[in-house]
């Protein structure tokens, strides 16, 4: 794909050789994420960072990667600090935004919402969560800590890769766009386990099967997840459920914790989460006690959003090649943290 001057809306829209693209810039940005050095290469620009949805992780790293590339972030944040609530639509809030911008990332509670305000914006817009249907932005960063992780256990292939998805996978949008991101790779094998009024859309499990994937789909999760390299565990999407007691029906159904990851995976099989993970005790899909699990990549996984969210403003941008010239070491005291 084009990357410079593009709408980031759907995984749909990438090839293998765009990903290996983003995950190269990616690796490049780990001095600046990781505090070492400093770049201005986007001293002047503005994001717009429209999050009509509750948000920590995407909102927060979509600003921070923007923010360390030098450039300055507004936010709107909830319909009722914007004109939308006073009946404004998409198509006119976007023709107007797109004039105080130079990109804009946006989540919406609708599908698709994304998509219809992109058509009408005059800047680059990425998807940052719309409804049930994709968090592009979410799968690249998962797939980019899936490479790390195996990686740091001596694997270089992403083919060949055995996954399990386990919660809400009918509303989980994270999922649907790490499906689809997988569809570009060969021989891998999903275990889809959730309850049956929340299984993976069908149209999704068709497109892994047409890619020529093993996909297994269960309703219990011990046995389930005994041979995968990576279980990855969501959340039951309260928002999406007619209320909270449709919610309740199956919140709590998976819980992994460490003595079922003990008892049922292998010993290298890395946890992922997109999160948040609902850690009340009525849900609690991923335990407390697997905290201090060296395999429990969730917090690797949020650090490396900003990673690819760098990337992702420095293609569309076009300022790949600007970046070191721009740069310099950082002079205040940073703790190591990553
Ligand atoms: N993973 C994710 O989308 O988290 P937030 O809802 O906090 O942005």
């Amino acid at each position: 794909m084009k990357f410079s001057g593009s709408h980031i809306l759907s995984i749909s829209q990438f090839d293998r050789g765009d990903i290996e693209r983003v995950f190269e810039v990616a690796d490049r940005m780990e001095p600046y994420a990781h505090r070492q050095r400093v770049t201005k290469v986007l001293d002047g620009a503005i994001l717009g960072n429209m999050f009509f949805e509750p948000s920590t992780r995407t909102r927060v790293s979509f600003g921070c990667a923007f923010n360390l590339l030098g450039g300055e972030v507004r936010e709107t944040t909830g319909f009722e600090t914007s004109a939308i609530a006073k009946g404004e639509s998409l198509y006119d809030t976007a023709r107007v935004l797109s004039g105080y911008s130079d990109v804009i990332v946006m989540r919406h509670p609708v599908s698709g919402s994304v998509a219809e305000f992109a058509a009408a914006s005059r800047v680059p817009v990425m998807n940052g969560g719309d409804g049930a249907n994709e968090h592009p932005s979410q799968a690249l960063l998962d797939l980019y800590t899936i490479r790390k992780e195996l990686q740091h256990q001596g694997r270089s292939d992403l083919d060949g890769l055995r996954i399990a998805m386990i919660g809400d996978l009918k509303y989980g949008r994270t999922v649907h766009s790490l499906c689809k991101l997988l569809c570009l790779y060969r021989n891998v094998t999903v275990v889809l386990i959730s309850p049956t009024e929340l299984q993976m859309p069908g149209a999704i499990v068709e497109q892994l099967r047409s890619a020529g994937h093993t996909v297994v789909e269960s309703d219990v999760m011990e046995g389930s997840i005994s041979k995968v390299d990576i279980a990855y565990s969501t959340r039951i999407q309260e928002e999406r459920f007619a209320d909270r007691a449709e919610a309740d029906l199956y919140r709590g159904r998976y819980r992994l914790n460490q003595a079922i990851y003990t008892r049922n995976c292998e010993p290298n099989t890395v946890i992922m989460h997109p999160l948040p993970r609902d850690s009340r005790s009525e849900a609690n899909e991923l335990d407390n006690d697997l905290n201090d699990n060296p395999n429990l990549a969730i917090f690797r996984q949020a650090d490396n959003g900003v990673l690819v969210r760098m990337a992702l403003f420095a293609l569309i941008l076009d300022v790949v090649d600007q970046v070191d010239k721009n740069a310099r070491d950082v002079n205040w005291y940073t703790e190591r943290r990553f």
